[in-house]
């Protein structure tokens, strides 16, 4: 486009300034904050203009940010899409406009040629990851599980409960007894858990709760010690996205697993909308990023005081 284009005129002067639009869902979780701040940084770092505008969990006003970047002539956007469906007219109008879009950490069902790459992590194996665990935790014993899925329609949620799901089938001693949303925020997750507590009688025979983030499980825990029983012991606790708060939870042994998921999208975002605005490099269409599992045995302590000034 129209970079790239000015880029060649300027042949061995200071690389041209881009300026990048990023639709952000909003701040309803730990590991969305420090996304938010991790691009800031890197664009910062690296010279572009970013143009920030932050959704409040609501497409359209996604939508809307999208068609004023369009308008602005915007060299990239970057979308964080909060649910998976509902986004062809828009990234057509952005196809049309010539203007790359790259997808943060959650995916859309439009065709992929409707966007230019797409870093994120592979949502099923983060689900499977979780699973897997309890599996190993729990070993022939009877258990049934509470669930607290993310938003509804993201492609988070529904992958998260895919995976966990393949992981436990086969193992009947294992069951998901209570599933519903918590929309990936503490209080809702605190507010669903009590829920859940209550209709189970107290949650005595709550084995274990899967949240499909850690700021859900968070909530839920001090709903489980609310209700008098010990979070990480009496029900054990295993989320997503390995935020700073935790790992404090894991020290003080009230939670017990929890799967990486890096904020750090833009960097790699960056790097290939780099290459494509200077010569046209195709990157590849999803850029994966790595799922690492932290258990107890992972020193939380340590880890918290690594993560906590990382932009959480
Ligand atoms: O799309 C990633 C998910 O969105 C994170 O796991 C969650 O915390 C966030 O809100």
């Amino acid at each position: 486009g129209a970079t790239a284009l000015a880029a060649a005129s300027f042949a061995g002067s200071a690389a041209i300034s881009q300026t990048i639009g990023f639709s952000q869902i909003g701040s309803e979780s730990g590991w969305r904050a420090a996304e938010t701040t991790l691009t800031h940084q890197e664009a910062e770092a690296r010279g572009i203009e970013l143009k920030f505008a932050d959704a409040q969990q609501k497409q359209e006003n996604q939508i809307k940010a999208l068609r004023s970047f369009i308008a602005q002539g915007v060299d990239a956007i970057l979308l964080a899409p909060v649910v998976a469906t509902g986004w062809d007219s828009v990234l057509e109008e952005a196809k049309e406009a010539e203007i790359p879009v790259v997808l943060l950490d959650r995916m859309v069902d439009s065709s992929d040629d409707l966007y230019l790459t797409a870093v994120g992590s592979d949502l099923v194996h983060e689900g499977e990851v979780a699973g897997e665990w309890l599996v190993g935790a729990v070993g022939d014993e009877q258990c049934n599980v509470v669930e607290l899925q993310g938003t509804t329609g993201s492609s988070p949620a529904i992958d998260r409960k895919t995976g966990f799901e393949n992981a436990i089938s086969g193992h009947d001693n294992i069951s998901i007894i209570r599933s519903q949303t918590g929309d990936f925020t503490r209080t809702k997750g605190k507010e669903v858990m009590e829920s859940f507590l209550k209709a189970e009688g107290g949650g005595e025979n709550i084995c274990a709760l899967y949240a499909h983030n850690d700021d859900m499980a968070v909530g839920a825990i001090q709903a489980i010690k609310e209700a008098g029983l010990q979070p990480g012991e009496d029900i054990l606790v295993v989320s997503i996205d390995a935020v700073p708060d935790i790992f404090q939870a894991m020290a003080a042994g009230e939670a017990n697993a929890t799967v990486e998921l890096t904020p750090n999208m833009a960097g790699p975002a960056f790097d290939a909308l780099d290459a494509y605005l200077k010569d046209g490099t195709m990157p590849e269409k999803f850029i994966q990023t790595e799922s690492k599992l932290y258990t107890q045995d992972d020193d939380p302590q340590a880890v918290y005081e690594q993560k906590k000034d990382l932009g959480y």
